[in-house]
C-alpha cells in the first residue's frame, strides 16, 4: 500500500513537470517520455492534461506517445482532440494517427467522418487510419518484421510481393499510386534497415505532400543513418516547406545525432517558426541523450518497467 501510494507521488511529480510551462521544453519532453514508459491510468491523465498547453510540439507529442502505448484509457481524449478544431493540425493528425495505433474499432465513425477534413494532413491522416483499421479487421496481417517497434501507420507490403529495392523505391516515389501503398514501400523500405534503403526513403522528402514528407523523415529519423544527413537539411534549410516537415527533419537530424547534425539544429534554434525552433530544442537534447553514455532518462525506466 505505502509503495502504491508512493508510486502515485512519484508519477504525479514527474506530471508536474510536463505540465510546467516555466520549465525548460527538454526537461517536459522527458518527463513525457518517462510517463510513456511508465503507462497506466494515472500517466495517462497527466500527458491528457497538457493538451491545454500552447505549444504544438509538446501537445503532439503527446498524442504521439499516447498513441504508442496503445491504451484504450486515452481514446476519449485523442477523439476530442481530433474534433477540436482550435487545435493545431499537426495535434490533430498525431491525434488521429493515435486513434489508429490504439486500434480501437469504436473510433472508426469518428475517423470516417474526418477523411474530408479542409485541413488535408489531417483529413489524408484519417484515411490512412481507416485504412489500416479495416484492413486489420478483415486480413490476417502479415507478422511486421518492424526492428524499431513502433506502431505504424501501415503495415509493410507482403515479402513476396516486391524483389528489390529499386522495386520498393519506385512505389514509394510514384505519386500516382495511393497514398497507403506509398506508406507501406517506405516501411518495408525502413525495416530493411540499410543504408541503400535509407537512400531510396530520402528521395521521398521531394515528392509528395506534407504528411507524406513528413513520414519520411520520421522513419529516417528512426534509421538513424548518416547517410541522408545531407537530404535531411536541406528540407530543414527550405523556410517554404511545410513546418511539420521542417519540424520531423530538425527531430531526425538530433536522432542521427553526428556534429554536423548538431551545427545545422544549433542554426535553427531561433527560427521564425515555433515549432520548428523547438524541434531544434528538443532534437538537441536528443543528440545529447545519443551521445552520452548515461542515458539515464529513457534507458534506466525501459529496464524498470
Ligand atoms: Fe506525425
Ligand atoms: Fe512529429
Amino acid at each position: 500500500m505505502e509503495n502504491i501510494r508512493k508510486d502515485k507521488a512519484v508519477i504525479e511529480n514527474i506530471g508536474k513537470i510536463l505540465l510546467d510551462t516555466e520549465r525548460p521544453l527538454k526537461e517536459r519532453f522527458r518527463s513525457l517520455f518517462t510517463l510513456r514508459n511508465i503507462g497506466g491510468k494515472l500517466a495517462i491523465k497527466c500527458i491528457e492534461d497538457c493538451f491545454a498547453d500552447s505549444s504544438a510540439l509538446l501537445k503532439h507529442e503527446c498524442a504521439y506517445c499516447l498513441g504508442q502505448m496503445q491504451d484504450p484509457l486515452a481514446v476519449p481524449k485523442l477523439e476530442s482532440v481530433l474534433q477540436d478544431i482550435t487545435q493545431e493540425s499537426i495535434v490533430r493528425h498525431e491525434a488521429a494517427e493515435a486513434l489508429a495505433a490504439i486500434g480501437n474499432i469504436k473510433s472508426l465513425p469518428l475517423l470516417k467522418k474526418y477523411i474530408n477534413d479542409p485541413c488535408v494532413e489531417v483529413a489524408e491522416t484519417c484515411q490512412l487510419a481507416v485504412q489500416k483499421m479495416e484492413e486489420s479487421e478483415t486480413n490476417e496481417i502479415e507478422c511486421s518484421q518492424n526492428p524499431f517497434h513502433s506502431i505504424d501507420p501501415a503495415v509493410p507490403l507482403p515479402k513476396a510481393s516486391y524483389d528489390s529495392i529499386n522495386h520498393l523505391e519506385n512505389i514509394l516515389l510514384d505519386q500516382s499510386q495511393p497514398l497507403y501503398r506509398r506508406y507501406q514501400a517506405m516501411f518495408s523500405l525502413r525495416n530493411m534497415n540499410s543504408k541503400e534503403s535509407a537512400i531510396a526513403i530520402a528521395k521521398g522528402l521531394t515528392c509528395g505532400g506534407a504528411l507524406f514528407k513528413h513520414e519520411i523523415a520520421y522513419v529516417l529519423g528512426q534509421m538513424q543513418n548518416d547517410a541522408t544527413v545531407k537530404q535531411l537539411s536541406q528540407v530543414l534549410f527550405d523556410e517554404s516547406e511545410h513546418e511539420m516537415v521542417r519540424h520531423e527533419c530538425a527531430e531526425a537530424l538530433g536522432a542521427i545525432a553526428t556534429e554536423e547534425c548538431m551545427e545545422i539544429l544549433n542554426r535553427y534554434i531561433k527560427d521564425e517558426k515555433r515549432v520548428v525552433r523547438e524541434s531544434c530544442e528538443v532534437a538537441l537534447d536528443m543528440c545529447d541523450y545519443e551521445n552520452s553514455k548515461e542515458f539515464q532518462y529513457a534507458n534506466a525506466l525501459i529496464k524498470a518497467v
